[in-house]
């Protein structure tokens, strides 16, 4: 299953070169897995879950102010606390329906927050299907 999850490249998302800074890039791919993650952990006992582990992300295209980004998020392997996401980020823009401008693998962790506000991984006892 795809989840979906788009944002309009505004001119505060622009880096000092006129192009989508990279930090913006991973911070809404982070939020498409989150949403991904949301999804897959609403009929189980965890509450959340946090990002652990960001992997293979690869900037291939500049992406531009003005332009669309597309988020499609697939969940690829589940563990005990552990759900691995693929991102794949592709541009819109006038002339280009769909390029793929940026890939990442994010591992969150399934967790419950304790009474001095700190977490605790918990097994989400879920497998991808
Ligand atoms: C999330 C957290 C509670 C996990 O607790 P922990 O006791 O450290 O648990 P571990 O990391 O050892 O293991 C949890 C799972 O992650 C997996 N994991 C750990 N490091 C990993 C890595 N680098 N890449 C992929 N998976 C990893 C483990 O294999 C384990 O999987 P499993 O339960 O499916 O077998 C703790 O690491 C934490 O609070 N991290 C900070 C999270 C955070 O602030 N994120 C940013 C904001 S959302």
């Amino acid at each position: 299953m795809i989840i979906r999850y788009s944002q309009l490249v505004m001119p505060q998302d622009a880096n000092v070169i006129g192009t989508l800074f990279g930090g913006q890039m991973v911070s809404w791919m982070d939020i498409s897995a989150s949403k991904a993650v949301h999804r897959f952990l609403k009929d189980t006992d965890a509450e959340v879950a946090l990002t652990r582990a960001i992997d293979a992300i690869e900037f291939k295209e500049p992406v531009y102010v003005g332009n669309w980004v597309n988020f499609e998020a697939r969940i690829l392997k589940t563990g005990k606390s552990s759900i691995l996401i693929q991102i794949d980020a592709f541009k819109e823009t006038k002339s280009v329906e769909k390029a793929l401008a940026c890939t990442a693998q994010f591992t969150f962790v399934s967790v419950k927050k304790l009474d001095d506000g700190s977490f605790e991984k918990v097994n989400h006892n879920k497998s991808v299907g």
